[in-house]
């Protein structure tokens, strides 16, 4: 399985997501491929966030090697499942995909977690370490679940 994980800058949120559900599939065995990009283009070829890096530092997970890159409408093709973190990261790769959007593909990735409720990873790019390591709760929660509903794909 080919997963993406979109956030806005891929400098927060989305790092932690690949670092994070890459550590999982591999602890269980599963060769997936795992990436992450953003739908803005502000930082690419960045490294992620020092407090992304950190906070998955404490958990054992190196994201250090990761590099910003911006969301393109050819991943709609290239991948099996697109998370997404937020309803404006949704739009966004909606928008960008053009006539290659497949909504089948697209998940707001804490709807694995709390089925409909449609909640948001908040951005925690003004806020404190503390919310980073909310952000890595929610997202290590969320893929969790991942691994065990889609580990036989
Ligand atoms: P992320 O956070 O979407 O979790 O990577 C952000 C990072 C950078 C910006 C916004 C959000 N920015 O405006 O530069």
């Amino acid at each position: 399985m080919k997963v993406l994980m979109v956030c806005l800058g891929n400098i927060c949120r989305s790092p932690l997501a690949e670092g994070i559900l890459t550590a999982k599939a591999r602890a269980a065995g599963l060769s997936w491929q795992i990436d992450s990009a953003g739908t803005g283009g502000y930082h690419i070829g960045e490294p992620p966030h020092s407090l992304s890096q950190k906070v998955a530092a404490i958990h054992g997970i190196d994201i250090s090697s990761q590099r910003c890159r911006q969301f393109r409408a050819a991943d709609m093709n290239e991948f099996d499942r697109i998370y997404v973190m937020d309803s404006d990261n949704y739009q966004e790769v909606k928008r960008i995909s053009g006539d290659l959007w497949n909504p089948d593909k697209v998940v707001l990735i804490l709807n694995e977690l709390m089925p409909g409720t449609n909640d948001t990873v908040p951005d925690p790019w003004y806020g404190t370490e503390k919310d980073y390591h909310h952000v890595f709760g929610l997202l290590s929660d969320a893929c969790d679940r991942i691994i065990e509903k889609y580990h036989t794909v």
